[in-house]
């Protein structure tokens, strides 16, 4: 077998995914056009042309502008089922998917809307092939801490079915530390943490993730390397890094993907994962992510599966399940 043949046959779980991020250019227009919302692309060629990034900042505008298509409840019930769709494509048998709920309550677009059509998707992605997933509610850091105290409080109806909160947006100038009274109502409230740290911030926010968060899983955090006694302080610990390959080249962290240090992380001692993040904006689901790492990098089989064993003990699954899919994972004969 081909190490694409196993990439493709190993079970995985992704731990890295903004639902939003998912939204591919065709239901991004047939949206806009059911909504009549004015988008700056005519056609599909056009969408896809404007997706060259030079930063986290020049994707995050076209992120948050491509979010406003998405309107009513099927809105989201589509989106959520075409990510779930891939999943089964890709055999990601377990997601942990991240939303953005002030992307859209900023645009007067309610729990009452979203979470019922990601709820609904869920629910039918899970009844029919048995998919596994959890929520993570992200709170976007650019905006207030005002703003953050008043979405986990605009949540708590449906905590039920969330099950952690985590960080993104624009990580430079908003370091980990402003988010520290929210993170830690949302630890009383029995939800698990996540933060992105030092994806395009220094390893300075990753140690104030740990510290100052008290975060179970570190997102990207691929500038740690920087460090040597963060890098020891993660491996000690066994820290999850939520590494996203294609990710990371689009927007500029590596100059191409022979450059990227998630083997040497791997080498490290890290319990690294490897993830998709954004999709469609950064040219792949999953199984592209680690056929990309196999076209460019020395992956071997051995790392390709410790990759995929990882993605599942840094999971929020309960420990029976983690170690039935870890059995899974190595019983795929070659
Ligand atoms: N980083 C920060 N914020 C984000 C990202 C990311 O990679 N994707 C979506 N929001
Ligand atoms: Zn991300």
């Amino acid at each position: 077998m081909t190490i694409k043949t196993l990439i493709a046959q190993l079970p995985k779980a992704e731990l890295h995914l903004h639902i939003e991020g998912s939204l591919e250019p065709e239901l991004m227009m047939a949206l806009a056009k059911k909504h009549n919302v004015a988008l700056p692309y005519q056609t599909l060629e056009e969408v896809k042309a404007a997706y060259q990034f030079d930063s986290l900042q020049s994707f995050l505008d076209l992120y948050y502008l491509g979010a406003n298509v998405l309107q009513d409840e099927d809105d989201f019930f589509q989106l959520m089922w075409a990510y779930l769709c891939h999943c089964r494509e890709d055999n990601v048998v377990h997601t942990e998917i991240m939303f953005d709920p002030q992307t859209h309550t900023d645009r007067g677009i309610g729990f009452d809307v979203f979470m019922p059509g990601f709820l609904r998707a869920i629910e039918k992605a899970r009844a029919e092939w048995g998919q596994s997933c959890l929520l993570i509610m992200s709170f976007l850091r650019h905006l207030s801490e005002q703003s953050a105290f008043e979405t986990l409080a605009s949540a708590e109806p449906w905590l039920a079915h969330i099950d952690a909160v985590g960080l993104d947006s624009s990580e430079l100038g908003n370091p980990p530390e402003k988010f520290a009274r929210v993170f830690a109502k949302a630890g009383e409230l029995g939800l698990l943490r996540v933060a992105h740290a030092g994806e395009e911030g220094p390893p300075e926010y990753v140690w104030e993730a740990l510290d100052v968060l008290n975060v179970d899983r570190i997102d990207h955090g691929v500038r740690s390397i920087e460090d040597d006694a963060l890098m020891a302080r993660l491996a000690e610990e066994q820290m999850a890094l939520t590494v996203c390959p294609l990710s990371n080249i689009k927007l500029c962290v590596f100059d191409d993907m022979t450059q990227h240090n998630i083997l040497a992380l791997l080498d490290k001692g890290l319990l690294v994962t490897v993830n998709a993040d954004d999709p469609s904006y950064f040219g792949g689901y999953l199984n592209q992510n680690f056929l990309a790492m196999a076209e460019h990098l020395p992956l071997t089989e051995a790392q390709l599966r410790r990759l995929v064993a990882n993605s599942f003990t840094a999971s929020f699954l309960p420990d029976e399940t983690k170690q039935k899919w870890i059995d899974a994972v190595y019983a795929v004969a070659v």
